[in-house]
């Protein structure tokens, strides 16, 4: 979390003008805290009780090397939605065995390197379709393996959360409609390739209570009863992620609390005893990370309207998408010294030739050389993009109070040198 010292913003104990000032790293820069991220997932885990479980972190929320590394070393696994995120996972020291692969567009090559994963292929391929349960069939019969698959069910639960992130609900293309359940059933038990180890669902990202989560997760108590013949081997229930955090506006369940509350569920079902899965990405990640950029200029327009100040920031939409895509607003302070929340506001922009590329009014007293963007942590650098030919951002890693490593990003010379290179063939 970000703190205030007498010589401005402070996170995991370094004080971030240092690292700029030293030239450590440059703006615009993605800065975290390893420590803290390995905190949360053991506050998380307590907050099971004794209560058996997995914490699949889902690594599209930050998906560096050491972040993914630091929190497989605190005991996590992984929720992985791609082939890409899957090598990241396993390459960052994840058993295959606490991998879990989700997604509606599998691709026949992402299946066979799942299923082909380790000496038995990852914990649990989820399936999304009846489709799908053919297609991990083929590419499990074509490697000689048994794929271990789970059903993530479409629980039909409208979350209290942005439309863009809801995911339990009948309109949305993820999991499978309860009224496809019995094909799906049918599907994976006359399958000798395929073996049904877990029911999932994901319901939507940034709950901010646990009301709808374990609506969902009785939906998932109440399939496993009614097709208990089917599941012989059913050896997980995975209620999937979404804990909120507090982005300023508040958020009255910890991820602790979705823990507890789903431990006490299984406690006093007929399944008793089973591996709870969870697929916690934001809730561990986001608030230890923060994004820092550097004031370009201090523009004030005249208008009727009166005087406008605008912060331009060298860090843009490409960087941090979620203002201009969700309307999200992340708290924005000045590096070098404490917030002060009654000073005017300015209303902070990147360099982006758009007018989404703008993340809302903050108060300063006057303009700072750089300024600190708070709870960055979660998809932040893993939406950037390179749109307007603009390099991607940094990312400084830090760990024992110190820096422990620096990425320095794209540059634009490469990305320029990408652009041009591409070569049309000789006619
Ligand atoms: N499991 C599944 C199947 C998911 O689709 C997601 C997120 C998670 C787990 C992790 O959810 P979390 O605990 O992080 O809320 N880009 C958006 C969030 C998209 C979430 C996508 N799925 C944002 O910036 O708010």
């Amino acid at each position: 979390m970000l703190t205030h010292d007498a010589h401005g913003a402070v996170l995991g104990g370094v004080a971030l003008e240092g690292i700029f000032r030293s030239g450590a790293a440059e703006t615009p820069a993605y800065v975290y805290d390893l420590d803290a991220m390995i905190e949360s997932a053991r506050a998380l885990a307590r907050g099971f009780g004794g209560a058996r479980h997995l914490i699949a972190y889902a690594v599209k929320a930050n998906s560096a090397g050491p972040v993914v590394r630091a929190l497989g070393q605190a005991g996590c696994g992984a929720e992985v939605v791609s082939g890409g995120e899957l090598a990241v996972a396993l390459a960052s020291g994840i058993g295959p065995n606490r991998i879990l692969y989700s997604g509606v567009g599998k691709t026949d090559r992402e299946l066979a390197q799942a299923i082909g994963a380790g000496d038995r292929g990852i914990a649990a391929i989820q399936m999304e379709s009846v489709g799908e349960i053919a297609r991990v069939e083929a590419r499990a019969a074509a490697l000689g393996r048994r794929a271990r698959v789970s059903l993530r069910v479409n629980p039909s639960v409208e979350a209290e959360t942005h439309a863009g992130v809801a995911t339990g609900h009948d309109e949305a293309k993820f999991g499978v409609a309860r009224g496809d359940l019995p094909a799906a059933f049918e599907a994976i038990g006359r399958s000798p390739h395929l073996e049904l180890v877990g029911l999932s669902g994901h319901i939507g990202s940034q709950l901010t209570q646990t009301d709808e989560y374990l609506a969902a997760a009785e939906v998932l108590l109440g399939t496993a009863a009614w097709r208990r013949a089917e599941l012989p081997s059913l050896s997980f229930l995975d209620f999937g992620g979404g804990y909120g955090i507090d982005y300023g506006a508040g958020c009255p369940a910890a991820p602790a609390d979705f823990a507890a509350a789903v431990a006490r569920l299984v406690e006093r079902s007929a399944l008793s005893g089973i591996e709870i899965v969870v697929e916690p990405g934001r809730s561990l990640v986001a608030a230890h990370g923060v994004l820092c950029a550097s004031v370009i200029d201090a523009k004030r327009s005249t208008t009727e309207a009166g005087e406008l100040r605008w912060l331009i920031i060298d860090a843009g939409m490409n960087d941090l998408v979620r203002p201009a895509m969700y309307g999200a607003r992340h708290r924005i302070e000045p590096m070098d010294r404490a917030p002060a929340p009654s000073a005017p506001r300015w209303r902070v922009v990147g360099p982006v030739c758009e007018s989404s590329d703008d993340f809302g009014a903050h108060p300063f007293e006057a303009a700072p050389a750089r300024v600190v963007i708070r709870d960055a942590g979660a998809y932040g650098f893993t939406m950037a993009s390179e749109y307007n030919g603009r390099g991607l951002p940094a990312e400084v890693f830090l760990r024992g109070g110190r820096v422990v490593a620096v990425s320095e990003g794209g540059s634009v010379e490469r990305w320029v040198a990408r652009r041009i290179g591409i070569r049309e063939r000789e006619m």
